[in-house]
Parts: C-alpha cells; structure tokens; sequence
C-alpha cells in the first residue's frame, strides 16, 4: 500500500478542523464594515472560546472595554511570526498605555496564518478574577477589535496604525443555546424588491401591518433576514411603532425616508421597538420578557428602516431584506420596552472648526428616567449605539 502523502494528511487535518470550528462556535459577528475582521464563539463550561479570523498577516488585537475606547481595557493581541504563534493578555490604563497582564488568562488553542488571513483560537474563563481583567457576563459589552499589517515584534507594542473599531455584542447570548420550539408561530417584515439606489447611503422605509391582532401576544425573538449577499450592504434596520390612527391604504409602499416626498404617515412613527445592526445576530429576549402585540395598546403598524451602505456605488442592487418575528400566547411576566437615550443632532449642534477632537455628550435625567419607568423593575437588556450622520466633517461621539 501505497504511503498517504503528506497533503491527504493536511486536507484531513484542515476538514477536521473546520468541523470542530463550526462545533463549537455557535456565534459568527462580522466587527467592521469591510468585513475584514470576522469573531466566532462560544460557550465553554465557565469557559468562553473565541476564534478570530482576521484579513492581515501582522497581529491581531481583541478586547472588552467598559466605552468602548482604547482607555482601561481589557486586551488580547496575538497573531503568527516567523512560523511562530503568539497571544498575550495585556490591559490599557486610563491614558490608554497598553501595559502586559502579570497574570496571563486568554489560552491560545492554535493559530494558523494563510497568504491573506491570520486565525486564531484561544479561550478564557469568563471571571478571572484578575483586577486587570473584565468579567464576561449577560450585559452587552463594548468588544474592541485591532488589526495591523506587521507583527507585534516589528509594529512594537502600539496601536497606532492599526486599523481598529468597537462593536456591541452579547456574549452570552443565548441565541443559539436555545433550541426554538417548532410550534413557536412567527411572521415577516421584509422588503419587497427595493431597488438599490448606487450612492453612498440610502435609508428605505416600509410600513406593515402587525398581523397578530385582538388578543395580546409575546414577540420573544426577532430574527434578522438579510438577503444572501447582501451581508455587507444591509448595516441596519429599525422598527417603528405608528399611529394606530392609519389605514391600511399606507401598507405596501416603500419609499426613501427623510426625503421630502416620503407620505406623512412616516411621520407618526417614532417610537424604536427593535433595533438590528450589521454583524448582529438575532435578539432572543429574556424568558421572563416578551414585547407585546395583539392588544390596542400595542403597535398596529409598524414602519421598517433600513440602511443599506453602498460605498462602491453598485449599481443594479435589488434587497428582500427584513425581519423574522417569533410570537407566543404564553405570557410572560413582563412587557419589553426601548429607552432612547443620546442627543438630538440638529442644524443647532455645531462643532467649532479645526477642533481635533468634540465630545457630545447626551444625558439621561433621573426626572426623565422616572417618568418612563420605575428604575428598581428596570433592567437594561441589551443596548445598541446608532448615529445618523448627515454630515460630513471628522468627529468623534462618545456615549
Ligand atoms: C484564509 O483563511 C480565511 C479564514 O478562514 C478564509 O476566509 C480565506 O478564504 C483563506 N484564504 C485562502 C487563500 O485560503
Ligand atoms: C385612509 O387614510 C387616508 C389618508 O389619511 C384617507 O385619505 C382615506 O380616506 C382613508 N381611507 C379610509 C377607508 O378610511
């Protein structure tokens, strides 16, 4: 018999590994909008495994941050050098000087580098017990992400350069832990044939109506539905409740939002019941949580918002993009709701010239806090950061 050659060996190892990978990594979350910096998890016991698939053969940088920014965060940098793979825990203090860990906690599992991506696979506890370290819980965390096109060893240990961003992810989202019973009834927002206008930006609105109707109900998931290769070009979508005061004459039209001609009925809806963004998975709500539909109080329409971000101007684009909403007549104990906080960016919000940095801060007062809710039945679920820019100039928005 003839000796297996040594590439049947590699494709064996490679295709177990890919079956391992999808094992034991129940979450996918594309970080950045060019899709160059992929994360899969997963749950571990008391353990979190992350595999990061990154676009750079230099080192890749994965982090939790109380904002979001680079000050006192808690870091992992690791990527492939001279056929050698390294990872290392490091923190940044308030100055945002990365400083190595004393005590390492992130376990490198393996790393691999092809011609254009670099993998990496570690694990860690999600309590480390490590001052510098920060614990991985059920809130929606800051996750930070890095990458640079040299090594750690030839970059040295800055971030300057790299190209970087921050995304708000739930860990431990039981999303796909949950195994979603078959009699769970759902129906569909989705777009119908929306034709891609080839700029930058677009925001397209549709109005639906909810169809579960005179008895109150529990949505106890959303799921996103985005049109196979439209991954990159769907970035978010927004739900709306309307005036309960319209008919069904403003249901099955689509048309620009903010755009002078867009019919006044767009302009009852106000309030945002659910939010979705780009990477994001779906949104499971806590089992003692469900938003409610069905009753006269609930939304009867509905208005979607969906930005596509089309930055190559491609022409042609056609999007059936929208939402999967799962319901039940199991009540649950409580009624779901969304808090908008932040700050109204009008013509009135100026940023001075040739500032290199301004900060625009948004308060919630406790006065408005009281008014919408009484704070000890309150819990903050998940939360999610949306700007709308309509300008143009550098800035920089801190929440
Ligand atoms: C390198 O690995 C990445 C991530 O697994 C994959 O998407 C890409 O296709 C690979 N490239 C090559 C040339 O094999
Ligand atoms: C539906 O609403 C439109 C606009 O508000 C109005 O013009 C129309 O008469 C209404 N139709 C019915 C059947 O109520």
């Amino acid at each position: 018999m003839r000796p297996l050659r040594p590439w049947a060996l590699l494709l064996g190892a490679l295709l177990g590994a890919a079956a391992a990978a999808s094992r034991s990594y129940p979450h996918v979350a594309v970080l950045d909008g060019a899709a160059a910096y992929r994360l899969l998890w997963g749950r571990r016991g008391s353990a979190l495994a992350f595999r990061l698939e990154v676009r750079t053969r230099g080192y890749v940088g994965f982090g939790l941050s109380a904002g979001g920014g680079m000050a006192s965060a808690d870091i992992v940098v690791g990527g492939v050098e001279g056929g050698q793979p390294y990872l290392q825990d490091y923190h940044t203090d308030e100055n945002r000087v990365l400083k190595k860990d004393p005590q390492q906690d992130y376990r490198l599992e393996y790393a691999m580098e092809n011609s254009t991506h670099t993998i990496l696979a570690f694990s860690r506890e999600l309590h480390t017990c490590d001052p510098n370290d920060k614990s991985i819980t059920e809130s929606t965390v800051r996750v930070i992400w890095a990458y640079h096109h040299k090594d750690l060893g030839e970059a040295g240990q800055n971030y300057h350069g790299s190209t970087r961003g921050t995304k708000s992810l739930r860990l431990l989202n039981p999303e796909k832990a949950e195994v979603s019973p078959a009699s769970l009834s759902y129906f569909d927002l989705t777009n119908k044939d929306v034709p891609v206008p080839d700029k930058d930006t677009t925001y397209w609105c549709q109005m639906f109506k909810i169809p579960v109707q005179h008895e109150k109900h529990h949505v106890t998931k959303v799921q996103p539905l985005i049109q196979k290769g439209h991954e990159n070009l769907v970035h978010h979508i927004l739900l709306y409740q309307c005036s309960s005061n319209l008919n069904d004459s403003i249901l099955d039209y689509g048309h620009e939002c903010y755009h002078p001609n867009m019919p006044d009925s767009f302009f009852t809806c106000e309030t945002v019941i659910f939010a979705w963004a780009i990477g994001g998975e779906g949104f499971t709500y806590p089992p003692h949580v469900g938003l409610s539909i069905g009753t006269a109080a609930d939304p009867q329409f509905v208005l979607m918002e969906v930005h596509y971000d089309n930055p190559t101007y491609t022409e042609g684009l056609i999007d059936n993009s929208g939402l999967r909403l799962f319901y039940t007549p199991v009540l649950r104990k409580y009624d779901a709701g969304v808090i908008e906080a932040g700050l109204w960016v009008s013509l009135f919000h100026n940023i001075p010239p040739g500032m290199p940095e301004f900060v625009s801060e948004g308060h919630c007062t406790l006065e408005c806090l009281e008014e919408v809710c009484v704070l000890s039945e309150t819990r903050v679920m998940s939360d999610l950061l949306i700007f709308k820019m309509f300008l143009t100039s550098k800035k920089k928005f801190q929440m």
